[in-house]
């Protein structure tokens, strides 16, 4: 981003300081206002020293962690117990907010807190929507809670992709809010990375005749990995190479997966290697990349890193991946929670240099234009414009 724009102040405000996608997207806008803005952090976390690394101004708001926790995403009328703190967070915002043009909310409960600021007399609160809001993963009551906050405080609803704009009109939000805002993407960072990561094979003992799949998504219920572990089973060729750790809890679900791996039918060809941040040269040692989720993915960086890393990616059909993949042009789409489809799709890929080579082409010129940083934060300037 340039200099000379009319740069806003925006006051940046994130729940969550774990490095999930919505963090990740963040990460680009707050360096992009880094000189007339800040990132207010409502939890301690990684975040905070990767926006610092950026040279962006950071502040932590100390708050009775145990408490704010209990707003969960889903947790109904529990989360009113927290409600006297989240007031008190909303009071130190409207507070500080008051140097900033704008509040940027990047979460649902940074956004609760932004609303209560906005209704003390803070700056306008624009809410940074990156999930979609379905009844496969928010309760009713917390869809209508986030809706009505969304109609009465928020002046605009940025979106990550159109599905995510769809479920939130669904559910009732005001389309007159909504302005699209995808994820950006540096692709010098993928085309740096060398092509032939053979070394990293050999450091995890992976044969070089055998095809290796990626899965790079956090560990989480409705990310599916146990479907890509399916499908496996039926390429006893394959191995799979598993990158991401269960970030917001749901380590029952990692032991699972990791129960699963033990099985005969995939002992040995299952590589698990936790959260990691260089995503670039992992996906470089894989051949393809699957991304599986059962459930409508809201956008899915990890099928525009997959195209950037110029490896074949095979998604879910529905959701922001829908948006991303043309079918048999750009990528493969599946339908969810079927590893037979899936294991054939592999198949398909695996067997067709050439298909594979055509898919991946015009994935990364698709990739590097549409997701680059520049279009992002031109969209999020315009989203933006008229506060
Ligand atoms: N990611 C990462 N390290 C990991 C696993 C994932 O940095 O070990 C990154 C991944 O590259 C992507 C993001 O986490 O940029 C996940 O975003 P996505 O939109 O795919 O899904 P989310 O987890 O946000 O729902
Ligand atoms: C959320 C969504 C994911 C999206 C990311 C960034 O984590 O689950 O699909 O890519 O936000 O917008």
């Amino acid at each position: 981003m340039d200099q000379q724009r009319d740069r806003k102040r925006i006051l940046f405000v994130s729940y969550t300081a774990m490095l999930g996608g919505g963090e990740l997207c963040l990460l680009d806008f707050a360096k992009a206002y880094r000189d007339s803005s800040e990132v207010l952090l409502l939890t301690d976390g990684v975040l905070k020293t990767r926006l610092e690394s950026l040279g962006v101004r950071v502040n932590l708001l100390t708050s009775s962690k145990r408490s704010l926790a209990a707003v969960k995403a889903s947790s109904g009328l529990a989360s009113l117990k927290s409600i006297g703190e989240l007031w008190r967070l909303g009071r130190q915002v409207a507070q500080k907010s008051k140097d900033f043009d704008l509040i940027h909310a990047n979460n649902q409960k940074g956004f609760v807190v932004a609303a209560i600021a906005r209704f003390l007399g803070g700056a306008p609160v624009v809410w940074h929507l990156h999930d979609i809001l379905t009844a496969d993963i928010f309760s009713p009551l917390n869809r209508r809670i986030a809706v009505t906050l969304a109609n009465w405080c928020a002046t605009r609803v940025m979106v990550n992709s159109q599905a995510t704009a769809d479920a939130f009109i669904a559910a009732g939000g005001n389309s007159r809010l909504l302005r699209t805002v995808h994820n950006g993407f540096d692709s010098e960072v993928f085309d740096r990375v060398k092509d032939n990561q053979a070394g990293l094979r050999e450091e995890l003992r992976i044969p070089r005749d055998r095809p290796l799949v990626g899965i790079f998504s956090r560990i989480s219920y409705w990310k599916g990995q146990q479907v890509l572990l399916e499908a496996a089973m039926q390429l006893p060729n394959v191995h799979l190479l598993l990158v991401g750790d269960a970030l917001f809890g749901e380590a029952e679900y990692a032991e699972r997966l990791k129960n699963m791996a033990m099985q005969d039918s995939l002992k040995g060809r299952v590589h698990w290697l936790g959260f990691h941040e260089d995503i670039p040269a992992l996906m470089k040692a894989c051949d393809l990349i699957v991304h599986c989720s059962t459930a409508p993915e809201p956008f899915g960086r990890v099928v525009v890193e997959a195209q950037l890393a110029k490896r074949p990616a095979i998604a879910t059909i529905g959701g922001g991946t829908s948006e991303i993949i043309e079918d048999r042009v750009t990528g493969l789409l599946i339908p969810a929670n079927d590893p037979q489809l899936l294991a054939q799709a592999i198949q398909d890929i695996l067997s067709d240099r050439d298909f594979a080579n055509k898919l991946t082409a015009a994935a990364y010129e698709q990739a590097k234009t549409k997701f680059s940083i520049s279009s992002v934060c031109a969209e999020f300037e315009m989203a933006i414009a008229g506060i």
